[in-house]
């Protein structure tokens, strides 16, 4: 099988995921795009040429990973690189302040969450069997601080940054490595609010590329972010307030 520079790529159809897939492709890799929307994937695809595979899928859907991976496997395809980023963030993920719901917990958790790990048990022995591969995931700083009326958000991205961490050592002699991402705020869709030093998608994209050729388990592209979440999280609940507030 074929395990060397090809890459899987989730949420490839636009923001952090499209820049990636774009970055690789730089870089001399192959790559298949995993997203629901068959347009945007198209266009990109006419692009980038025979580089790019599109695979339409909705990573919520076990059933629509297991479909996504056979078609790659019956190819003779074994991704050495899982960048698995699809997620719901931006305006989707905010929630009302006057009327909690769980249902935006489970439909985040099943994208942020499940839709990440699917990926790791369909992938397991083949990866394994192939000569490894690395599962790098982009988490947001907000598994750091958790903002208010981010609550389903916060959590999702704590949850698989934890689950990250404890696959790393759990596979430690294994040939499966696993890489958490805490990326700040990124010009895309899927930021929200009026906040400082946003990244670029494309910076976004080579910081993790490199992240992940060097295998690092925990990486924070920000150097103002990782001090002001620590900073919030240790500050009175009132201050924390006014300065979020402040910034709208
Ligand atoms: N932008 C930021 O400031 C920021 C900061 C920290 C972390 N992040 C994280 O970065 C990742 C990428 O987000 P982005 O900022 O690039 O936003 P984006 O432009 O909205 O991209 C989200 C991507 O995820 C895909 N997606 C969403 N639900 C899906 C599903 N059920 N199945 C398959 N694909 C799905 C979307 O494609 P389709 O709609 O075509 O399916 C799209 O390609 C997310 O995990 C986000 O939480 C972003």
């Amino acid at each position: 099988m074929n395990i060397k520079n090809v890459a899987l790529v989730t949420g490839a159809s636009s923001g952090i995921g499209e820049a990636l897939s774009r970055e690789l492709i730089a870089r001399g890799w192959s790559v298949i795009g995993i997203a629901r929307s068959l347009d945007k994937l198209s266009q990109i695809q006419k692009e980038l040429g025979n580089a790019f595979t599109p695979i339409v899928c909705d990573v919520s859907n076990s059933e629509d990973i297991k479909i996504a991976s056979t078609k790659i496997l019956d190819r003779g395809i074994c991704p050495s690189h899982f960048f698995l980023n699809a997620g719901l963030a931006g305006e989707k993920v905010i929630e009302n302040p006057n009327s909690f719901d769980v249902t935006m917990h489970e439909k985040i958790m099943a994208v942020n969450y499940f839709g990440v790990l699917r990926w790791l048990q369909y992938w397991e022995k083949p990866c394994q069997e192939n000569g490894g591969a690395n599962f790098i995931v982009t988490s947001s700083m907000n598994a750091i601080f958790a903002p208010p009326t981010g609550s389903a958000y916060s959590a999702s991205k704590a949850a698989i940054s934890k689950a990250f961490e404890s696959l790393s050592l759990t596979y430690f002699e294994k040939n499966l490595k696993f890489s958490v991402v805490y990326a700040g705020p990124v010009a895309t869709e899927g930021l929200k609010g009026n906040v400082p030093f946003i990244w670029k998608p494309e910076k976004m994209a080579k910081y993790m590329v490199d992240c992940a050729s060097k295998g690092k388990v925990h990486c924070e592209p920000s150097l103002f972010y990782s001090i002001v979440t620590r900073f919030l999280n240790k500050m009175p609940y009132s201050w924390t307030m006014k300065l979020l507030n402040k910034l709208g």
